[in-house]
C-alpha cells in the first residue's frame, strides 16, 4: 500500500472519520554547497522521493475543543497541543522531541493568523530519521503546508520556509541555516535548486537525465558531538567574517582569506577557506551540471568532501570510508558527505546501469571495514511540499 493510502486508513482508524486535508513535504539531499547556507552562500540541494505526510481534519469531535490532537506513527505517540496562543519557545536543554517542531510551526501560524481551529492530525514519514536527510525540515514544512491550506493563509513559499526555520531555532534549539526548509518547500521534480542564501533567490537547475541516479548511503552512525560542533562552526564563521570586516563570509574573496591567514588564526583560516572555496565549487557545479560535464561535477564533489574533512572538520571515519568505497566503483561520477556531517549520509552520483553493482560493493566494503551495515537507496530529484487533499478554506 502506498504511503498516501496508508496514512488515510490509519487516520480513519485513529480518529473515526476521514481526513479532509493531506500535506506532503520531502526530505532533501544536498549535492554540493555544504555548511555555507548560514554564511549567505550558494547551495544545490534536491528533494528526495521520501516524504513526511500529515493527514488532518478540522474539529476534534467535540473532545478537545481548543486543541490540536496530533499523532505520529514513527514515534507511536500522541500530543494534545493547546491553540490558545500560549506556546512559547522551548528553552529546555537536552533532546527535543518531534512535537517541539510541530509546536514551533503552530506558534508561527498563530503569530500570523491568530487563533487556529481545533484539528486532529496524523503524521507519517518515510524520511529516515537521523540520516542527515532533513526529516525535521520535512516535518516542519509538511505541518506548515497543512496549516496554510487549512487556514487559507496566503503565506508565500519563502515566508513559509523562514517560519519553519524559526520554529527549528526557537522550539527545537537547532541553529540551522535555511537550506533544508527551502529545499523541502521549493524543490521541483527533475530539478536541483540553486539557492542563494543571501538574496534568497532560487533557480531551478534541470536534472532529468534518466541514465544517472543519485545514491544516498546512510552510514547509520550519528556522532553525539554533531549538535554542539554545528553551533561552533557557525560561530567560527561569524568570527572570521568580523575579522575580515565583512557582513558574512559570502562577501569574502579567496584572496582576502589567503592574505589574512595570521589574522584569522589556523581554525578561522581553515573554516573561511572552506566556505569561500565551497561557494565557488557550488557555482561551478551548477554550470557543469547544466552542460552535462559530469567529470567536472565529480571532481567538484571530491574537492567538497576533502574540504569538509580537512578544513571544516565535520567528516568522520565512516563517511570518509563510504566516499572512498564509492569513488572506487565503476560508473560512479562523484561522492561526498551530505548535510551537517559527523555521521548521517553520503551522496553519490552514479550511472543508472552500474548502480546496483556499486551498491553491493559499497555495502560489502563498509561492513568489512567498519563492522557496520549501511542503508542505501537511489532517488531522482522529486517534488517539494504540496497538498494532496484539500477542503475549502475555513477562514
Ligand atoms: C544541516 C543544517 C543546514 C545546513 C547543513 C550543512 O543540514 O540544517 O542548514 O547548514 O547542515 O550544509
Amino acid at each position: 500500500m502506498n504511503q498516501q493510502h496508508r496514512i488515510i486508513e490509519l487516520f480513519v482508524q485513529q480518529f473515526g472519520r476521514p481526513p479532509e486535508w493531506l500535506s506532503a513535504a520531502p526530505g532533501r539531499v544536498n549535492l554540493i554547497g555544504e555548511h555555507v547556507d548560514y554564511c549567505g552562500g550558494l547551495v544545490l540541494p534536491m528533494a528526495i522521493d521520501r516524504s513526511t505526510m500529515i493527514a488532518a481534519a478540522i474539529g476534534t469531535g467535540g473532545q478537545k475543543p481548543g486543541f490540536a490532537r496530533i499523532s505520529s506513527t514513527a514515534f507511536q505517540d500522541r500530543v494534545d497541543i493547546p491553540l490558545d496562543g500560549s506556546l512559547r519557545p522551548n528553552s529546555k536543554s537536552g533532546a527535543h522531541d518531534w512535537a517541539d517542531y510541530v509546536r514551533g510551526v503552530i506558534a508561527g501560524f498563530e503569530a500570523r493568523s491568530g487563533r487556529l481551529p481545533a484539528f486532529d492530525a496524523l503524521i507519517d514519514s518515510s524520511v529516515p530519521v537521523g540520516g542527515g536527510l532533513s526529516s525535521s525540515a520535512a516535518l516542519e514544512v509538511a505541518m506548515a503546508t497543512l496549516l496554510a491550506g487549512m487556514t487559507g493563509d496566503p503565506i508565500t513559499s519563502v515566508e513559509l520556509a523562514l517560519l519553519c526555520q524559526r520554529a527549528e531555532h526557537e522550539f527545537a534549539g537547532v541553529p540551522c541555516g535555511i537550506m533544508d526548509q527551502f529545499a523541502s518547500t521549493l524543490c521541483q521534480q527533475d530539478h536541483l535548486l540553486l539557492l542563494d542564501c543571501q538574496s534568497l533567490e532560487a533557480r531551478q537547475v534541470a536534472f532529468d537525465r534518466k541514465e544517472l541516479l543519485v545514491l544516498i548511503v546512510n552510514s547509520n552512525v550519528q556522532h553525539q558531538l554533531g549538535g554542539s560542533e554545528y553551533a561552533q562552526r557557525r560561530k567560527d564563521c561569524e568570527r572570521a567574517a568580523r575579522l575580515l570586516g565583512v557582513g558574512s563570509l559570502r562577501e569574502a574573496t579567496a584572496e582576502q582569506v589567503e592574505n589574512s591567514r595570521d589574522l584569522l588564526g589556523d581554525i578561522g583560516y581553515r573554516r573561511a577557506r572552506h566556505v569561500v572555496t565551497e561557494i565557488a565549487r557550488t557555482q561551478a557545479a551548477a554550470e557543469a551540471l547544466a552542460s552535462s560535464r559530469w567529470h567536472a561535477v565529480g571532481t567538484l564533489m571530491a574537492a567538497s568532501h576533502a574540504s569538509l574533512r580537512d578544513d571544516y572538520s565535520v567528516s568522520c571515519f565512516e563517511l570518509d570510508l563510504l566516499v572512498e568505497l564509492a569513488e572506487a566503483q565503476p560508473g560512479v561520477i562523484g561522492s561526498r558527505l551530505t548535510g551537517g556531517g559527523f555521521g548521517g549520509s553520503t551522496v553519490t552520483l552514479v550511472e543508472a546501469s552500474k548502480a546496483e553493482r556499486a551498491m553491493e560493493l559499497i555495502a560489502a566494503g563498509y561492513l568489512q571495514r567498519s563492522g557496520r551495515a549501511c542503508s542505501m537507496f537511489t532517488t531522482r530529484p522529486s517534488q517539494g511540499a504540496r497538498l494532496l487533499l484539500t477542503k475549502p478554506s475555513c477562514s
